[in-house]
């Protein structure tokens, strides 16, 4: 018979620096009001000068291996899920497994961008329901302000930084009942950044064009966000045999409070059945999902027995959604 996986342990760190958006007004042309109106954004975290992602997600990978009641050493795979990596190799998951002393883990990084955390934890429900490993942790950390245009209003008003973890076992609670994942490599251009890989090498002409920093068209990606992660989640919930309205909370990754609502609308669900943080936060990318599961156990959202929906979109684009039995 299969293994059932399921989530052991949860974490997440915010970096303690705020920047409000009336910060933002005095950076950029914008308001408060705009920032609030068009995406609900009140505030967002920024990590410190030489704070890299592998530091955000030491100190939530460690809360979750403690609240797993595990030790590091019993750790066999370190899954990180990032677009902001300290470096483009070695993996942001080799120096989380060292710096914690997961000796015992292997490790690597995925990049599948605002999908991150569902794709990991999906690849690990695998790996535990073949047997193949035991206790996985999937980091998603993110220093999106590392790759924010601070003069682009259009983008910089949007991200933040943070990191949220889980540990992914054997467990007949909190199981993953069933997923779906997706792609379209054919919108990649509609969220990347454009330099510094194999491509476009960094050259003083691409720092000078701005061209290490994230471009994003976001007009297109707000009407792709909606149907897709109505889509995912509708996916996740037939391969359940459950429909809409069995749906006790959905957590999504946080973009935008107009596309969350829209996807909740869709769905059938009443506002108070879905999970938002993003005021506090903006878009953390790979780490919104993850802080919001993690804040909305914290702030006792969750009781046993409930389907929670973990939705998310981003760039690639990828899109995934993975459905938990509390
Ligand atoms: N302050 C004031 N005005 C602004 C700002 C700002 N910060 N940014 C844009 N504007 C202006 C524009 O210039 C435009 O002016 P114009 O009408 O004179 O041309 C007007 O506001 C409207 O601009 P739009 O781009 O149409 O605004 P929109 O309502 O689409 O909101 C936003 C923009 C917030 C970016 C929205 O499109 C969005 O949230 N898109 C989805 C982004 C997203 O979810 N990305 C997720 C993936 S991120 C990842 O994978 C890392």
């Amino acid at each position: 018979m299969t293994r059932k996986a399921g989530i052991l342990g949860l974490g997440c760190y915010l970096p303690p620096k705020r920047l409000m958006n009336s910060d933002l007004e005095k950076m950029v042309d914008t308001s408060d009001q705009w920032i609030m109106t068009r995406t609900g954004i009140k505030e967002r975290r920024i990590a410190e000068k030489d704070v890299a992602s592998s530091d955000l997600g030491i100190e939530a990978a460690k809360i979750a291996i403690e609240d797993a009641g595990l030790k590091p050493d019993d750790i066999d795979l370190i899954i990180a899920a990032t677009i902001t990596p300290d470096m483009l190799f070695p993996a942001t998951a080799c120096i989380i497994q060292d710096k914690i002393g997961a000796k015992n883990a292997a490790a690597f990084d995925i990049s599948a961008a605002c999908s991150g955390f569902v794709f990991g934890v999906i690849m690990a429900q695998q790996f535990v329901n073949t047997g193949l490993y035991n206790n996985i942790l999937v980091v998603a950390t993110e220093k999106l302000s590392s790759i924010t245009d601070w003069e682009d209003r259009s983008t910089c008003i949007l991200f933040g930084d943070g990191a949220g973890a889980c540990v992914i076992g054997k467990s007949n609670d909190r199981v993953i009942v069933s997923s779906s994942m997706g792609a379209d490599g054919s919108g990649g251009n509609l969220l990347k950044l454009p330099a510094g890989g194999s491509r476009i090498p960094a050259t003083e002409e691409t720092v000078r064009q701005r061209l290490h920093f994230l471009k994003m068209e976001g007009n297109e990606v707000f009407k792709i966000a909606v149907r897709i992660m109505v889509e995912s989640a509708n996916n996740a919930l037939t391969k359940a045999g459950l429909g809409c309205g069995d749906i006790d909370l959905l957590i999504p990754h946080q973009a935008n409070i107009r596309i969350l609502l829209a996807v909740a609308k869709r769905l059938g669900l009443p506002e108070e059945k879905i999970f938002m943080n993003i005021e506090k936060y903006g878009n953390m990318s790979s780490a919104s999902t993850a802080v919001a599961l993690v804040e909305a156990c914290q702030q006792n959202k969750i009781k046993k027995g409930d389907n929670i929906m973990l939705v998310a979109f981003g760039g690639g684009l990828t899109y995934g959604a993975a459905l938990i039995q509390w």
